[in-house]
């Protein structure tokens, strides 16, 4: 472990929606201490802000007002001591539980996909990465934002398999879900993602892949414990 803690690494986590990429994220980071950082959460919380203020309309952003209003947008990110992970904030409100709502995911996938809210997010993030130690998950991180990282992941798994986790965790929560809309959602998600024109969802020639279908949370944390190991020994 004193290696592990001596040669900071990025390990950048990119794949589809749902298949738990932030859990295990989570999970690496403590056992590396190092940074964790949940890139869509940023993505959800400028969604958020766009609902917020009515710029979505009938399902259509308004971009000029967007791109008015970009400047008064601020996300930060605030240590929460009982889950011991940051939490999103949106110009200083703690926003982690509301931007996880299905009308944010409804949305979020349109607002990543323009180019001015990515060049604001992308340098945030990048400056977060300045002194190493930090994992990052997201759908761009090995490709753009983190292009030179030691350790890439592509993750992946079954879409129904991971709109039943989803739908799962959003009945543990007492929020009425329907199956088949998170089925819809995750699927039409992807398919936005991977080809929109600005940092489509794409494997990084130098990631590895990892299908989590049929793999415990224990066998996923300990594979890429592995690979972390590979990579700083
Ligand atoms: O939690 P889930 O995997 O469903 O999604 P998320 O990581 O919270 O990301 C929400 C959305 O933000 C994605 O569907 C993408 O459209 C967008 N996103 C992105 O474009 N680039 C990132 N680095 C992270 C998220």
């Amino acid at each position: 472990m004193s290696d592990l803690n001596q040669n900071k690494i990025i390990i950048a986590i990119d794949g589809y929606s749902s298949c738990g990429k932030s859990t295990v994220a989570k999970e690496i980071a403590k056992k590396l201490n190092y940074i964790f950082i949940d890139s869509g959460a940023m993505y959800r919380a400028v969604t958020l802000y766009c609902l917020r203020a009515g710029m979505v309309v009938k399902g259509e952003i308004n971009l000029p007002v967007l791109l008015e209003n970009l400047k008064k947008i601020r996300i930060t990110f605030v240590f929460n001591p009982v889950t011991a992970h940051n939490d999103v904030c949106l110009n200083g409100e703690n926003v982690e539980q509301e931007i996880r709502q299905l009308a944010v995911a409804q949305n979020v996938s349109q607002i990543a996909a323009i180019g001015a809210v990515r060049q604001l997010l992308v340098a945030q993030q990048q400056e977060m990465g300045r002194s190493k130690g930090i994992v990052m998950d997201g759908r761009d991180i090995g490709t753009v934002v983190f292009p030179n990282a030691e350790l890439k992941i592509f993750m992946t798994a079954d879409a129904r398999i991971r709109a039943q986790r989803r739908y799962d965790e959003m009945i543990a929560k007492n929020e009425p879900v329907d199956f088949d809309e998170i089925l819809k959602n995750i699927t039409e998600r992807d398919r936005f993602d991977e080809t929109r024109e600005e940092s489509p969802l794409r494997k990084a020639a130098d990631a590895i892949v990892l299908d989590n279908s049929h793999m415990t949370r224990d066998e996923q944390f300990e594979w890429i414990l592995k690979k972390v190991e590979e990579r700083v020994s």
